[in-house]
């Protein structure tokens, strides 16, 4: 290359997913048929209501335009109404909500707006990877904190205290957890507040899963004092059906979202108005498109508990989200290796768990984004592959 990338571009290397869908692609083009159960994509569409919406207003001749840096303002007020209707929080759709074109954008817009280079930043390990890397390319200092299955994936909060100064200027957090599924109770949330606010770090809930499998729906914001040091992401992505789309928003008190604004406004034009305006009627689905949506999940994870089971890895069967999160056995020495052997053996893609973090590295993911009868595929091939070694 005549020039020379930045040097920032060396402290990430090519998202893990997109080099193995790449190799996935060219087995697939040699004529190998993978089945892949890897990435949370969800497989189902957005009701029929939003889709109407959005070919309407698509037809529209004024939709085309460039829209407002912070949305249009029915799409923030549908964000506050299914704020107040499903996590009991009031929102000023006004100053206290922001849409985004997802939240892993957010994550960025957050990071160049509170993080210096040199800012320590709280990551969760196991965790999304997106925090890691956007914390290495706007130069912060990766702190990594500690989640582990006999503490049901909560962070041992007196033990990070215990262990040094803490001089973090943001916090992710993330409940219910990816890739765990494990979700924080109301009062882990205060304790998370109270830990915040005893060393001003800005705490970040990455809140996408909430809708899936799940039944309590739970807000950072919900809990006292919050306002004064948390915001929250949530997203169209997984809730809705929606990943292509990349509808998100950030939630919180209008000092922060203004500063994430400055950032945003000068990155972006806003999202095309007709996909608003479908995304408003999203957010206005009823309860019952949740529930039919959550009824296919719930039997897709029967088939990937047996999958695990067949797999010999143990799981918690209380997990939410889109995925399920097993632990291998003891006898495998070597995550990737498993996880590779069954991708050429049995055709079948799963995601390691040494790529969410350290702790991850006895663990496998596998999504719920793929209809029975793939799933079912999977499992046969898998038991058929393991019946040969
Ligand atoms: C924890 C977490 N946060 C954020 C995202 C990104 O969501 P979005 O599609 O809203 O950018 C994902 C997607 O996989 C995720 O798992």
């Amino acid at each position: 290359m005549r020039v020379k990338p930045a040097d920032r571009t060396e402290s990430v290397q090519e998202y893990y997913f997109s080099q193995k869908l790449r190799q996935i692609d060219q087995m697939r083009r040699s004529g190998i048929d993978i089945i892949s159960l890897g990435i949370g994509s969800p497989d189902m569409p957005p009701s029929e209501n939003t889709i109407a919406k959005l070919a309407l207003e698509a037809s529209v001749t004024s939709s085309h335009g460039y829209q407002s840096y912070n949305g249009i303002p029915a799409l923030r007020k549908a964000f506050a109404d299914w704020y107040h209707k499903y996590f009991r929080v009031e929102l000023d759709p006004e100053n206290e909500i922001l849409p985004l074109m997802g939240s892993k954008e957010g994550i960025m817009h957050i990071s160049l707006a509170f993080v210096n280079p040199g800012d320590e930043v709280l990551v969760p390990d196991p965790g999304y990877p997106t925090y890691s890397s956007v914390t290495n390319l706007v130069g912060g200092k990766i702190r990594y904190y500690d989640l582990e299955e006999k503490n049901e994936w909560l962070p041992e909060l007196e033990k990070l205290e215990g262990s040094g100064s803490i001089n973090a200027k943001v916090m992710w957090i993330n409940y219910p957890h990816m890739p765990t599924g494990a979700k924080a109770p109301a009062k882990f949330f205060e304790k998370l507040v109270a830990f915040a606010l005893r060393h001003n770090i800005l705490l970040v809930n990455d809140n996408p899963y909430s809708f899936i499998l799940n039944k309590e729906y739970l807000s950072i914001l919900e809990v006292d004092g919050a306002r004064d040091i948390a915001i929250e992401l949530n997203s169209l992505s997984k809730s809705h059906n929606m990943a292509g789309w990349r509808i998100g928003m950030v939630a919180g008190n209008p000092d922060y979202i203004r500063t994430i604004l400055k950032v945003k406004s000068n990155m972006d034009s806003g999202m095309f108005r007709a996909m608003q305006v479908a995304a408003v009627a999203a957010l206005e689905n009823p309860q019952s498109w949740y529930d039919d949506v959550n009824t296919v999940y719930r039997k897709r994870r029967e088939i990937v508990e047996e999958i695990m089971g067949i797999l010999k890895c143990s799981f918690d069967k209380k997990q939410t989200g889109l995925f399920v999160w097993g632990r291998i056995p003891e006898s495998i020495h070597d995550c990737e290796s498993f996880v590779d052997g069954i991708l050429n053996g049995a055709r079948v893609f799963i995601t390691p768990g040494f790529i969410f973090g350290k702790n991850g590295s006895r663990y496998i993911r596998i999504s719920l984004c793929a209809s029975e009868t793939i799933l079912l595929n999977a499992k046969t091939r898998i038991s058929d592959y393991l019946s040969t070694k």
